[in-house]
């Protein structure tokens, strides 16, 4: 075990790590009735997240996912497949990155953004589960909105900056130019980064 795991992780966080929960291991044996895959280009990250699903109680059953992500996505997703299972699926929907290291016991705050990959392959599938059975309506797309028209910078591109580690209106601009040109998306920008800091780390 390398000296980062072995200090900044919690026993728990670790255990997940060493001993991930409900991977796939045969993807064509396992039937999903839904599968969402996303991947995390900066950190070289890709996850899948398949789902069965109670179609009565409209609950999900069961649960396999698997990653080429670093520790913390690995022990964050392990952990989100334990929790979801007999969640609704909007319950599931609504669980945050937060909610995970909460369950983690913590995890480092540089590595909240590793976490994100597993609630996103989880939606994806949630989503891909509404479109097979025909039920279009209920998909809830992430869509994202341009905030900073000069830069093209979205409210997207916000939170993964603060994810990343943004916490002050320089460090946003550091990472993604925002407000560099004309100023007019500064306090529309400064709202949200005060909004995403306090989401993902309640400060
Ligand atoms: S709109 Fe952001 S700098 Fe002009």
């Amino acid at each position: 075990m390398s000296a980062e795991l072995s200090w900044v992780y919690t026993e728990k966080a670790k255990d997940h790590f060493m001993n991930p929960r409900n991977v796939l291991k045969d993807e064509d044996a396992y039937q999903a009735d839904g599968k969402g895959i996303v991947g995390n280009i900066k950190c070289g990250d890709e996850m899948l997240f398949a789902i069965k699903v109670d179609k009565e109680k409209g609950i999900i059953s069961d649960c396999r996912w698997k990653t080429y992500g670093c520790a913390s996505a690995i022990a964050s997703t392990s952990i989100l497949s334990e929790m979801v299972k007999g969640m609704t699926l909007d319950q599931a929907y609504h669980l945050s990155p937060k909610d995970i290291a909460k369950e983690l016991g913590g995890l480092p705050e540089h590595k909240i953004h590793c976490s994100v990959l597993g609630d996103k392959a989880l939606r994806a599938a949630i989503n891909d589960y509404y479109i097979r059975n025909g039920m279009e309506d209920k998909v809830k797309k992430e869509k994202a909105r341009i905030i900073c028209q000069c830069m093209n910078v979205s409210d997207h591109e916000i939170e993964q900056a603060v994810l990343d580690g943004a916490r002050t209106f320089y460090q946003l601009q550091e990472r993604t130019k925002i407000s560099t040109v004309c100023g007019q998306c500064k306090p529309e920008a400064a709202r949200l980064l005060e909004h995403y800091v306090k989401k993902h780390f309640g400060k």
